[in-house]
Formats: structure tokens, sequence, C-alpha cells
């Protein structure tokens, strides 16, 4: 296969950088074929052993989005209550999009697939759910570069999730994603951070060259040997 493109290139760097997580949809619906392409770009994420460990469950009835819906309403409730300083702040946050938008999909995890002889989830065994996020990750930048925005909802009881979709009890529900046109269009910088709640670490914080370095400053400076 031939290299990418300048073009190329840059429109993957784009997809990457103009990602959101959307929560306000419009009513329309994603084309079919669109879907289509989203779930084959899931399907092509790597994975661990080659297991490929994900099943998609695809969900555009109103009745078992208003189901999972009311999971996602106690879950935040309950976890309003965990809040003392940022209460007020928290409850302002909109927080799903699973009514709003005209389609959700669960992405899942088979701790069976492939097994027993899963190569290289032998000493770290939740490498099968790292390889579902994956999957995740590549529907979620397929879909930017179609227009298309998604919402992954964790404030759920999986317990429960599994219940309402029938979702075999070995099976792990991943990733609860809300899918459509956002209303609003993709905002520049994460919703999060557009409302105050955090901001973007400076990346020189987080990389340590050589090994971890402890006297590495919050900064990305190296502080200095005192005696
Ligand atoms: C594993 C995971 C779970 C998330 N769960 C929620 C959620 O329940 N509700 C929500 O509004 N956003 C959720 N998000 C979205 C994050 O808040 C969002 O990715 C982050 O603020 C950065 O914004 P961006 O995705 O637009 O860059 C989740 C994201 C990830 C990766």
């Amino acid at each position: 296969m031939v290299d990418f493109t300048r073009e190329e290139r840059e429109a993957v760097y784009r997809a990457i950088y103009a990602r959101r997580d959307i929560r306000r949809f419009r009513p329309d619906p994603v084309p079919d074929d669109v879907v289509e392409r989203l779930i084959d770009a899931a399907h092509h994420a790597p994975s661990v052993g080659f297991s490929q460990p994900w099943d998609i469950v695809v969900v555009d009835d109103e009745e078992t989005k208003l189901e999972i819906k009311d999971i996602a309403s106690r879950a935040i409730a309950a976890a309003q209550q965990g809040y003392t300083e940022r209460k007020e702040d928290f409850g302002k946050l909109k927080l799903e999009g699973i009514e709003e938008s005209p389609l959700n999909v669960c992405i899942t995890c088979d701790p069976t697939r492939g097994a027993p002889h899963v190569l290289g989830r032998n000493t770290m065994r939740e490498m099968d759910v790292y390889s579902t996020c994956l999957a995740v990750q590549n529907l979620w930048l397929a879909a930017r570069a179609e227009g298309v925005g998604v919402g992954w909802v964790s404030f759920l009881y999986p317990h429960e999730v599994r219940e309402v979709l029938d979702i075999p009890h070995h099976v792990q529900p991943v990733a609860y994603l809300c899918i459509g046109y956002p209303e609003g269009g993709f905002p520049e910088e994460p919703v999060l951070q557009q409302e105050g709640w955090r901001e973007r670490i400076d990346v020189e914080e987080l990389v340590h060259y050589g090994g971890w370095d402890p006297a590495k400053e919050p900064d990305g400076s190296v502080e200095a040997a005192s005696d």
C-alpha cells in the first residue's frame, strides 16, 4: 500500500483534533450506509491476539432508549449526591443525549472470544476491554469525518443495560454511545473545558523521558536536587 499523501495525513489529524463528545443532537436520522461505515470502522480496530472481542448492539426504538435513559437519570442523580463542593456545577452539566440522538449503540466485550488461547492476554487480563475501547475510538473518529456526533454515556448500571438489551451474562457492556448529527455543530474544545469544569493538561507535564521522573514538577520542569 502506498504512503499517505500530505492531504490524507492532515485529514487524519484533523479528525483527531476536531472529534468531540456530543450530547446535543438533531433528530434527523443517520443514513444506513453511514452507520454501516462507522460499524465497519469499529470492526477494523486492533485487538489482543486478533480476538475481536466486541459486539455492537444497535438501538433505535424509542421504548428501549427510554429504558436506558431511565437508568442514566438514576445514575446521574446518584453521582450528584456524591458531590459536595461542585454539586451545583455538576447539576448544570448535560451528560447524555440518549433520547434526542436518533441512534444508540452499545459496544460490548466478550472475554470468551478466542479463549482460552488469546495471544497476549496471559498477564494482562483486561486487554480485551482495551481492545473494545479501540473499536469505540475508531467509530468515534470515523463519525467525526462523516460529520456525525458521538457521545459516550458512562452514567449507567451495566447489569441493568445488559438486561434491557438482552446481552448475555458473560458479556460486558463497555460503551453506550449516542449517535446523530450534532445540534449547533461540533464545539471547538471539549464541552467540560468550555463549561469551566476541567482544562486540558499541558502534554509536557505528562511525558517522562527515560523512565518516570519523580522530581518532575506539575508544569513539566524538573525540580533541582536539594541536599
Ligand atoms: C470512557 C469515557 C466515558 C465518558 N462518559 C461520559 C458521560 O457519561 N457523559 C458525558 O457527558 N461525557 C462522557 N465522556 C466524554 C468526556 O467527558 C469527554 O471525552 C471529555 O470531556 C473530552 O472532551 P472531547 O471528547 O470532546 O474531546 C466520556 C468519555 C470517555 C472516554
